[in-house]
């Protein structure tokens, strides 16, 4: 029996669908817990792509629970799309569960998230536009409203009153926003969303998924994002608006620390990151361009082209420890095949010294210049490659150093994007 958690390392799409999926061929639970539909998890079975949003990518495989935890933001219209999406391609959701105290997004969450964009005009973040920021504002405020409000009329109207009156106010008066709230649309709406999704509702989901553990059962706490979008711990405020490190994995899903076994953190052979702020290793210009082509770099929820960069072991360092990582999971190493040089930042320049913590003010950041060790590229095409000893010389060198600058071992290497293309260490 094993608690693990699996978490992104760098700017979210490291990969982690891919490997959840893998990963949960041995799993009796997957927990999704924290952020919304702002996550794309791309998943590929047989040729055949599957984008979800919410729905942790368990929901492939027969038997496995799939919860939602209590940490996630959920639009319930998106989550209906994503059943009726997966019934209609054959799959069975039958075991999906959603925690009733998950707090749920409105259409004024995502009016005020484009709203506040708009006016943040220069110091815009790039959010994608799905109203998580003003969700968990709205939790964390103590007037947001949960699952299992829906299911109670009364409360949910006066929440509802309460909520759209606030935030009525705010869209017109200080956002000047164009598009109206229409309370009783909202109402009615979601009081059939609520109808809709009632029979996956799990009124106790900490309790479900602590029986669990206490049975012994394989669960995998699934994060969404990365570990440099975290909240506390990123690139604030150029972030999302949850925790998407291993922390996160305790409060979003209701699981003590103690139970947890594992830390694995994705990790993709290079870096990218979508929306705006800093990023030390961005490669600007044709090289850029390629990898972005190559490793098929655009966002799975907006389609936005996603920036690109090298390795950044001062970042890998962070989310080692902020994560507490046992182990890594290496994403798209393929994508580097057939480059001559590769190069892999080790250190940050800081006001003329070397650091190799990793500066959390951004405008400290903006000052640092990355320090890079130059590896020699193979020429071979890896995606076929099952064992690690067939991976050519130089692909073996880069990660060994990588795994040793990051001081955690390397226990996958994800050479492709279908179900097959990996290979366990
Ligand atoms: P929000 O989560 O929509 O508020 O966006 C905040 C920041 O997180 C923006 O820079 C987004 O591009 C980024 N972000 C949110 N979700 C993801 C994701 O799943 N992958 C990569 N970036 C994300």
């Amino acid at each position: 029996m094993t608690v693990s958690i699996i978490v992104g390392t760098q700017w979210g799409d490291e990969g982690k669908g891919k490997i959840t999926d893998y990963l949960t061929q041995d799993m009796d639970m997957v927990v999704r817990y924290q952020g919304g539909n702002n996550a794309g998890h791309t998943v590929v079975i047989k040729d055949k792509i599957f984008k979800l949003h919410l729905i942790p990518s368990g929901i492939f495989y027969n038997n496995v629970l799939c919860v939602i935890g209590n940490g996630v933001v959920v639009d319930p219209a998106v989550l209906i799309q994503e059943i009726e999406t997966l019934k209609s391609q054959g799959f069975s959701v039958s075991n999906l569960r959603i925690s009733a105290q998950a707090h749920v997004i409105f259409p004024y969450h995502r009016y005020l998230d484009q709203a506040q964009e708009k006016k943040r005009e220069a110091g815009r973040i790039g959010t994608t536009s799905r109203g998580i920021g003003p969700c968990y504002v709205d939790k964390y405020n103590r007037r947001g409203i949960r699952i299992a409000d829906l299911y109670n009329e009364k409360v949910f109207r006066e929440k509802l009153d309460w909520n759209i009156k606030e935030k009525s106010f705010l869209l017109d008066k200080f956002y000047a926003f164009d598009k109206k709230i229409d309370i009783d649309k909202i109402y009615v709406d979601y009081l059939g969303y609520a109808l809709a999704i009632k029979q996956y509702v799990a009124l106790e989901s900490t309790a479900l998924i602590n029986e669990a553990i206490e049975k012994k059962k394989n669960i995998l706490l699934e994060g969404a994002q990365g570990a440099m979008l975290d909240v506390d711990h990123g690139t604030f405020p150029f972030v999302t608006s949850s925790n998407p490190i291993a922390g996160g994995a305790c409060t979003g899903a209701g699981v003590g620390p103690t139970a947890i076994d594992e830390v694995i953190g994705v990790v993709k052979a290079y870096v990218t990151r979508v929306g705006s702020g800093p990023f030390p290793t961005e490669i600007e210009g044709k090289l850029g361009d390629e990898l972005r082509e190559k490793g098929g770099e655009y966002g799975a929820t907006t389609g936005r082209p996603r920036r690109c960069g090298w390795f950044d072991a001062v970042v890998m360092k962070h989310a080692a420890r902020i994560n507490g990582l046992t182990q890594l999971a290496i994403t798209k190493l393929d994508v580097l095949d057939g480059l001559d040089k590769i190069e892999l930042c080790v250190a940050y320049e800081y006001k003329g010294k070397q650091i190799t913590d990793f500066p959390t003010d951004i405008h400290r950041l903006a000052e640092c210049k990355p320090i890079y060790e130059e590896h020699a590229g193979w020429s071979e095409d890896t995606t076929k490659i099952k064992e690690y000893n067939d991976l050519p010389e130089n692909a073996k060198k880069y990660l060994a150093r990588l795994s040793e600058l990051a001081g955690v071992k390397i226990s996958l290497i994800s050479v492709g994007a279908e179900r097959g293309q990996i290979i366990e260490v």
